[in-house]
């Protein structure tokens, strides 16, 4: 307990210096600063290498805070109460009085906001006088990081700090919604978006695909391990790792399992480390066997797709 509390001191301290430092959320580690500072947001498009034009998702504690930021509307309301803090992430129109800094939303009138629900974290923010802009923890254009030693991996000494609060929950990065109109779905991600459609009691629009330009970050390759990936395999070639849903009855040294029952959640969980573990094994190429596109297999294939763009 009392580690617990020097260690989000600690936290606290870099990013009242306008540091950022890597945190534990439920869903994937984030890399964080305050969103009101130009120049702690400006180290972590530097950090991660992110283009500019790619907006950062600010994390909340509550709505108090966030009020000062974004107009609220019924959808979000809604939303909010049911599933936050949680994996969902909205995207609401900015408040001309807003003090974020214009690097975090690449100067749009737009803010993606989310809810973290880790108990670190939402202990870190309510400490904090400053929401938290994060993007995931990874360089960009790879694969997310789920414990902390995916975040060394990623970045090294150039990390000042890293707050480990375990290995995340999900596995994938949070859900991402539109409401500034008809409600839109822009990214596939840990909450299940029928979930989603049961409470606003209709169907969301769905604009995944790269061709809306919404989500700067999910134009092309993306979530990528850095060596090619192929989709839907039904056999597997020599020197393929093979990455499977459900156990077989053949057990081979290049057979890597996301779940041995076909679990999409647990899949989903597994997904970045099965993928880091396999290039670290050494193999230059990967085939996907076909994952259900339902529940959280959507989220699956998604990053799958994105991912074979390599
Ligand atoms: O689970 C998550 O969402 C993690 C954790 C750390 O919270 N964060 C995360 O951030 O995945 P990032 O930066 O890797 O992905 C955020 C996506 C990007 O594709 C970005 O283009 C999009 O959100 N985005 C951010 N602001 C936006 C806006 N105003 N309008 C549309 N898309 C936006
Ligand atoms: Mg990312």
């Amino acid at each position: 307990m009392k580690s617990i509390q020097s260690n989000i001191k600690k936290a606290k301290k870099y990013l009242d210096n306008k540091e950022c430092i890597a945190i534990p959320t439920e869903t994937v580690y984030g890399l964080a600063g305050n969103a009101y500072s130009s120049i702690a947001v400006k180290k972590i498009y530097k950090l991660k290498k992110r283009p500019i034009n790619n907006p950062l998702i600010v994390h909340y504690y509550n709505l108090e805070q966030l009020e000062k930021d974004c107009d609220l509307n019924d959808n979000f309301l809604k939303l909010y109460k049911i599933f936050s803090p949680g994996p969902l992430t909205y995207i609401l129109r900015l408040k001309k009085s807003s003090k974020i800094s214009k690097f975090v939303t690449n100067s749009k009138k737009t803010l993606a906001v989310r809810f973290p629900k880790h108990y670190l974290l939402r202990n870190l923010l309510k400490n904090l006088n400053y929401p938290l802009a994060a993007p995931s923890a990874n360089i960009s254009s790879g694969l997310s990081s789920v414990k902390v030693s995916d975040v060394c991996d990623e970045f090294g000494v150039k990390i000042k700090f890293i707050l480990d609060g375990g290995r995340s929950k999900l596995g994938v990065e949070s859900t991402i919604l539109d409401l500034t109109d008809k409600p839109s779905l822009l990214r596939y991600g840990g909450l299940d978006i029928s979930k989603i459609e049961k409470v606003l009691n209709k169907k969301l629009l769905i604009k995944t695909n790269t061709k809306y330009k919404i989500s700067p970050g999910l134009f092309s390759l993306h979530y990528s391990p850095g060596i090619p990936l192929r989709m839907n395999a039904k056999i597997n070639h020599e020197n393929e790792a093979f990455v499977l849903i459900k156990k077989k009855k053949v057990k081979l040294r290049n057979y890597y399992y996301l779940s041995k029952t076909k679990n999409l959640n647990e899949a989903a969980k597994k997904l970045y480390s099965t993928l880091r573990k396999i290039k670290k094994d050494g193999f230059k190429k990967i085939a996907v066997e076909k994952i259900p596109f339902k529940g959280l297999g959507k989220t699956i294939n998604d990053r799958l797709n994105r991912a074979s763009k390599y």
